[in-house]
């Protein structure tokens, strides 16, 4: 007797275990960092042994000739518990936008920005509870847009870039931080680390299964590398080029819109 063949694969984003559909992605992905937001920060200083911090520090000083500008407006989507945006914030004086859909997260950023102190002519982000997919802003809002550890996670990955590209003011920037596949001697070792420590002690510290075996399925899913620039230069981004971080275990995309005519 033959199988029958499995459900076509109609997700052109992530695809967590039981999602069938975007929708279904979406939930399973806000529901897994709502669940996990209380450990998130403290998982990810201790499983990246603190080098996220300088990712992101290092991210922030790249595009210090947009935060340097007062008139200049950024949004970090995906923002989570705000990382990123308080480095960006630190680098500059422009308006921060922090945005993400999963509430537990944004409270967290926001006990964190309280709590935080910035130099004088920074601005404290500002929160924006929504989905990176249908932003609540009005188009060409932005001249440069972030996005750290979160691009692989939506629904809809064109989709994702279209939003972005609506977004941008002409000549804006885009900078998507995301995991990638180290290559050379420490490959193996990484893989290894990532496929199997990494998912265990994540869930033994947020007491949440799957969590984190969910976080390496989507960093496999995501066409990393050349095949995201792809991607990107399809959507109609331009002036692309990528950044490697620690041998390639993060790495930076970066594209501008089409500039003003
Ligand atoms: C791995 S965390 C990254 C958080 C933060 N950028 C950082 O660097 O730590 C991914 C975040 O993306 C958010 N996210 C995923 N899909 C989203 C979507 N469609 N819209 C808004 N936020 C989304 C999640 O809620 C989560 O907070």
């Amino acid at each position: 007797m033959r199988t029958p063949p499995s459900a076509p694969d109609t997700v052109t984003g992530t695809k967590p275990p039981g999602a069938e559909d975007q929708a279904a992605a979406a939930r399973y992905v806000r529901q897994l960092f709502s669940d996990v937001s209380a450990r998130y920060d403290l998982l990810n200083h201790l499983l990246s042994m603190n080098v996220d911090r300088y990712w992101r520090w290092a991210v922030a000083r790249d595009f210090r000739h947009v935060l340097g500008r007062p008139t200049a407006r950024v949004l970090d989507l995906c923002s989570g518990t705000g990382d990123l945006s308080l480095a960006l914030a630190r680098q500059g004086v422009a308006p921060v936008f922090s945005s993400d859909f999963a509430h537990s997260m944004l409270t967290r950023a926001r006990a964190k920005y309280d709590g935080t102190r910035l130099p004088e002519r920074s601005r404290i982000p500002v929160l924006a509870e929504a989905d990176a997919l249908q932003m609540p802003f009005p188009d060409a809002s932005f001249d440069l847009i972030t996005c750290a550890f979160g691009f692989r996670n939506l629904a809809d990955y064109p989709g994702g870039l279209r939003e972005i590209l609506r977004l941008l003011r002409p000549g804006g920037e885009l900078a998507i931080l995301e995991f990638a596949e180290p290559t050379g001697f420490l490959a193996p070792a990484y893989s290894f680390y990532f496929h199997h420590i990494l998912p265990a002690i994540g869930e033994w510290l947020t007491g949440v299964r799957g969590a984190y075996r969910y976080l390496a399925s989507s960093v496999d899913r995501f066409p990393k590398g050349q095949g995201f620039v792809e991607m990107m230069r399809a959507a109609g981004f331009k002036d692309l080029r990528v950044r490697k971080f620690t041998g390639g275990i993060a790495l930076l995309y970066v594209g501008k819109s089409e500039p003003r005519p």
